[in-house]
C-alpha cells in the first residue's frame, strides 16, 4: 500500500483501549494539554472495566482502622513476593487520592450511614500487617463498581476534549528502525479504511487475553491485542504463566458472581455441607486470597466432595442474608444467578466454580507505565515512544496473584501515572518521532494475508482448540507431564493456523477477519504462557505445581520473560523483582510463609 492511500493522523500521545486504565490515561493526557488520541475496538463504555463488580482497594479508613502500608503488605503477600515493591508502594499509597478524586468527578459509590464512601471486606485484605482482622478496604457502587467509574471516566474524558476513534481495531504497532515506537496503524471497521496514527508517546492499554481459555469471566473482547503487538514487535512478555482463576464464575455460564459475596457474609459449601475454607484458611476463611480459595474448592471437588449431579462444582450461599441486604448491595449478581443458574439467591445457593478471571503477567513495565525490553546491561531498559498500563501491563503490583479490587485501583492510580509521565516527557506539537519508510506496510500484508485466507480451518474451530488445550493443560494445577503435552498441542494449533479459512473478504464490520485477528494475537500469548509454567517448577501464587509444591526464593524469586518469533519458537529469560520500596515512608518487606 502506497502512503496516499493510508489516512495519516498525528497526536502527542495515542491510547489504545478505553477501558478505566486507558481512558484514566486519556483524561490525565488531554488535561495536561497534549493534543490525545483514544482509539478503541469497541464503543469505550462496553469496554471489560464494564464488568467489574465488587469494588476498587484504597485505605480510606471509613469502616475502621486502616493504613496505606497495611495495604501494601497484603498485596505484597497476596503477590507470594513476586511484585515490584517500588511499584506497590505507589500503588497503595496513591490509592486513597485516586478514589476521592473518582468521587469528585462523580462516581455514584455507595454511602455509609454517615454519608462516607462504603467499604467492604475482600480477600487477603487484612489490617496492622495481616496480625489484625479483616480490613474494609474495597470502596464499592453496589456490585456494579466498573460500570460506574467507566462511565464517569468516558464523560469526563470527552469534555475534556480528547479525540476518540471509536470501533478501530489496531493491527500492530510501527517502529523506527532504532525501535522506537512511532505509532500505530487501524482497521477503521465500520468503512474499511485504513489509518496511521503517528505519535509521541503511544500507551497500550489493551486488556487481558481471558478469552484464550475455555471459561473465563473476561469479555470476548478480551484477546490481548496489544500483547500481541508487542509480542510481534520482537519485545518480551513478563510473567505470563500467573493466570487467575476467580473462584465464583457461575458454574457453566462462568458469569462473574463478586468476591463481594463474600465480603457481606457469603460462604461456600461442598457436598456434605461443610463450610470447607476453614480447613484451608483458618483465619481468613471464605475471605483468604483468590489462588487459595480456588485450590481448596479444586481439590474438594477431585477428592469427590463437589455438589451437583456431576459432583464437579461447589456452593456458594447467600441466602442467609437479609434480603434487604442483598437487594440494596449486590444487586447485579442476583440478577446474573437469576438468569444464568436460575437460581433466586435469597433462598437457594449458587453453584459456582473457579474460573479464569485476569492476567497477572503482561508487557513489562516500570510504575509509570514505561514499557521494559530488559537487557544484560539494563533490566529496566526503556522501550522509547511505548507505555502500557490496565491488566495489558506488568508493573508488576501484582506479583504472582493479584488481590481482589486491587484491578480498578491499578487502572486509575498507574492509568494517572502514565500521564503524568506523558506531560513530563512530551513537548505538546514538538514531535520527534517519524514515520520509517513503507510504515504499517508489514501490518497491512498480514491483515490482507487472513483477508484472503482461504485453507480449511474456520477461527471458530482454531479458537476452541486453543480454549480446551489451556483450560485442560494450564489450569489451577499444573504438573511438567501435564504442561509438556500442553506445549505440544498448543504448538500443533499454532502450526494450523497457516491453513485457516475466512470465508467474508470485505473490510467492512468483518467479523470473520477481526476474529482471525485476535486470535492471532491470542494464540502466541497461549504460547509463552505454557512455556513460562513449565519453566517456573515451583509454586507462588497462582502459579500451582504439583510436582514442585513449595515456593523456592533462592532460585525463582524472578520474573520471566519471554519471547517468540513468527515461527512460533519461543525464547525464555529472567529478570529480577524489585527488592527495594520507592521511598523511606515504607521498608522493603521481606518473603515468609504465606498463611490466611
Ligand atoms: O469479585 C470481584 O468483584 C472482582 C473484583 C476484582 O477482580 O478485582
Amino acid at each position: 500500500m502506497s502512503d496516499n492511500q493510508f489516512i495519516d493522523h498525528k497526536y502527542d500521545v495515542i491510547i489504545v483501549g478505553a477501558g478505566g486504565a486507558g481512558l484514566r490515561a486519556t483524561l490525565g493526557c488531554a488535561e495536561s494539554g497534549l493534543k490525545t488520541a483514544c482509539i478503541s475496538k469497541v464503543f469505550p463504555t462496553r469496554s471489560h472495566t464494564v464488568a467489574a463488580q465488587g469494588g476498587i482497594s484504597a485505605a480510606l479508613g471509613n469502616m475502621g482502622e486502616d493504613d496505606w502500608r497495611w495495604h501494601m503488605y497484603d498485596t505484597v503477600k497476596g503477590a507470594d513476593w513476586l511484585g515490584d515493591q517500588d511499584a506497590i508502594e505507589y500503588l497503595c499509597k496513591n490509592s486513597s487520592e485516586a478514589v476521592y478524586e473518582l468521587e469528585h468527578l462523580g462516581v455514584p459509590f455507595s454511602r455509609t450511614e454517615d454519608g462516607k464512601i462504603y467499604q467492604r471486606p475482600f480477600g487477603g485484605m487484612t489490617t496492622n500487617y495481616g496480625e489484625g482482622p479483616a480490613a474494609q478496604r474495597t470502596c464499592a457502587a453496589a456490585d456494579r463498581t466498573g460500570h460506574a467509574i467507566l462511565h464517569t471516566l468516558y464523560g469526563k474524558s470527552i469534555s475534556e476534549s480528547a479525540d476518540f476513534f471509536i470501533e478501530y481495531f489496531v493491527i500492530d504497532l510501527i517502529m523506527s528502525d532504532d525501535k522506537e515506537c512511532v505509532g500505530v496503524i487501524a482497521l477503521s471497521m465500520e468503512d474499511g479504511k485504513i489509518h496511521r496514527f503517528q505519535s509521541t508517546q503511544t500507551i497500550l492499554a489493551t486488556g487481558g487475553y481471558g478469552r484464550a481459555y475455555f471459561s473465563a469471566t473476561s469479555a470476548h473482547t478480551c484477546t490481548g491485542d496489544g500483547s500481541g503487538m508487542v509480542l510481534r514487535a520482537g519485545l518480551p512478555l513478563q510473567d505470563m504463566e500467573f493466570v487467575q482463576f476467580h473462584p465464583t464464575g457461575i458454574y457453566g455460564a462462568g458469569c462473574l458472581i463478586t468476591e463481594g459475596c463474600r465480603g457481606e457474609g457469603g460462604y461456600l459449601v461442598n457436598s456434605e455441607g461443610e463450610r470447607f475454607m476453614e480447613r484451608y484458611a483458618p483465619k481468613a476463611k471464605d475471605l483468604a486470597s483468590r489462588d487459595v480459595v480456588s485450590r481448596a474448592m479444586t481439590i474438594e471437588i477431585q477428592e469427590g466432595r463437589g455438589v451437583g449431579k456431576e459432583k464437579d462444582h461447589i456452593y456458594l450461599h447467600l441466602d442467609h442474608i437479609d434480603a434487604n441486604v442483598l437487594a440494596e448491595r449486590l444487586p447485579g449478581i442476583s440478577e446474573s444467578a437469576k438468569i444464568f443458574a436460575g437460581v433466586d439467591v435469597t433462598r437457594e445457593p449458587i453453584p459456582v466454580l473457579p474460573t479464569v478471571h485476569y492476567n497477572m503477567g503482561g508487557i513489562p513495565t516500570n510504575y509509570k507505565g514505561e514499557v521494559l525490553n530488559p537487557t544484560d546491561q539494563d533490566e529496566d531498559n526503556i522501550v522509547p515512544g511505548l507505555m502500557a498500563v490496565g491488566e495489558a501491563a506488568c508493573a508488576s503490583v501484582h506479583g504472582a496473584n493479584r488481590l481482589g479490587s486491587n484491578s480498578l485501583i491499578d487502572l486509575v492510580v498507574l492509568g494517572k501515572a502514565a500521564a503524568l509521565r506523558c506531560s513530563e516527557v512530551v513537548k505538546p506539537g514538538v514531535s520527534k518521532a517519524t514515520f520509517p519508510k513503507d510504515a504499517g506496510n508489514q501490518a497491512y500484508k498480514r491483515l490482507e494475508k487472513f483477508r484472503n485466507a482461504n485453507g480449511p480451518i474456520p477461527t471458530s474451530e482454531l479458537r476452541l482448540n486453543m480454549q480446551k488445550t489451556m483450560q485442560n493443560n494450564c489450569a489451577v494445577f499444573r504438573t511438567a507431564e501435564i504442561l509438556e503435552e500442553g506445549i505440544k498441542l498448543i504448538s500443533e494449533v499454532f502450526s494450523d493456523l497457516k491453513d485457516i479459512g475466512i470465508k467474508d473478504r470485505s473490510l467492512i464490520w468483518n467479523s470473520d477477519l477481526i476474529e482471525a485477528l485476535e486470535f492471532d494475537n491470542m494464540i502466541i500469548q497461549a504460547m509463552v504462557t505454557m512455556e513460562g509454567a513449565a519453566e517456573r517448577k515451583e509454586s507462588r501464587g497462582s502459579h500451582a505445581r504439583e510436582d514442585f509444591p513449595e515456593r523456592d526464593d533462592i532460585e525463582w524469586m524472578k520474573h520471566t520473560l519471554t519471547w517468540v518469533n513468527e515461527k512460533g519458537e519461543i525464547k525464555v529469560g529472567y529478570r529480577g523483582v524489585h527488592e527495594y520500596t520507592l521511598t523511606n515512608d515504607v521498608s522493603y518487606i521481606p518473603p515468609k510463609e504465606r498463611v490466611y
